[in-house]
């Protein structure tokens, strides 16, 4: 099978449809993003005003409006309705009036902001804006002095299943990080106003003027016997595996990926005893000199 750039689909994500994946992620990866605030509150005591750029539905804005009890929350993202999501669950929760959102394309609509903010959290949405050095400027621009930049970006492709999962050939999920990785690199050159650049955060931080970087990783285990949550967080990933790289995969690898999928199928991640979620998240600091 050829492998020509113009017969892959399109890699442009429908993020409205994403949603529902995107909170249930999110809510599942609850405990991480707690231990990234213990450990962001250690330097950001007391923050006026935190921006989300690129909240998608809101989950873990919600949770830095009930972290940081003094904080106005900014939700920032281009899909609207992943904001009213946004919106809805800060009225859920009683954080309604501490917590704002604004609809616009990152980086450009940060100029609405009508204060500076005091924590500017960024996290898997910095990949998908064109310029990232640029964004990472603006993202700078925005912050006020003493102010914290957080990026969360990077870490390792998550595991959910044993080498040799009974059937198929073993390592199918080392072969699907293969195909993954090639399909970000097509997502990021096809972006519009797409610019290459050296994915040194720590460097990509300092070169736009901010100090004092910190890096740590965050470690995501839920072992075996997996939650029906995390089996379906599973089956959501898998899923879209399926969608997004499975003209890339050979026969074979994709007739395990289906049996997977299936929820008839003893084998399937529904139902297979050794599902578990296994997952580092790497969160990069760095602070807008006073
Ligand atoms: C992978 S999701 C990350 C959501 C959330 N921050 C998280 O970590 O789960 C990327 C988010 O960035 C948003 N996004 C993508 N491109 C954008 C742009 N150009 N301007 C604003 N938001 C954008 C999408 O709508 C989506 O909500």
């Amino acid at each position: 099978m050829a492998h020509h750039h113009h017969e892959h689909g399109p890699t442009d994500v429908d993020w409205a449809e994403m949603g529902p994946h995107l909170e249930a992620q999110a809510e599942l990866f609850t405990p991480v993003y707690e231990r990234v605030m213990a450990w962001l509150g250690k330097e950001v005591t007391e923050p006026g005003l935190i921006v989300d750029a690129g909240s998608g539905p809101g989950v873990v804005a919600c949770l830095f409006a009930e972290t940081f009890p003094g904080a106005r929350v900014v939700a920032v993202d281009s899909t609207e309705p992943l904001l009213e999501r946004a919106r809805d669950r800060a009225v859920r929760q009683g954080v309604a009036d501490r917590f704002d959102i604004l609809a616009g394309e990152l980086p450009g609509v940060l100029g609405e902001l009508d204060y500076p903010a005091d924590l500017l959290w960024a996290s898997r949405s910095l990949h998908h804006l064109g310029d990232q050095r640029a964004a990472l400027t603006a993202f700078a621009a925005r912050l006020a002095p003493g102010g914290t930049l957080a990026l969360l970006e990077g870490g390792l492709p998550s595991r959910f299943l044993p080498r040799d999962i009974g059937i198929g050939r073993p390592g199918l999920q080392e072969r699907l990080d293969v195909v993954q990785a090639e399909w970000f690199a097509r997502m990021r050159a096809d972006l519009p106003g797409s610019v290459a650049v050296t994915e040194d955060w720590p460097a990509l931080l300092t070169s736009v003027g901010l100090k004092h970087t910190r890096t740590r990783s965050f470690l995501l285990d839920l072992p075996a016997p997996a939650t029906d949550r995390a089996r379906t967080y599973v089956a959501a990933i898998l899923s879209r595996f399926r969608q997004e790289i499975g003209e890339s995969l050979d026969a074979e690898d994709l007739a395990t990926l289906d049996r997977l999928l299936d929820p008839a199928d003893p084998a399937s991640v529904h139902r297979r005893p050794d599902v578990f979620v296994l997952g580092a998240y790497t969160v990069h600091t760095a602070v807008r000199p006073v």
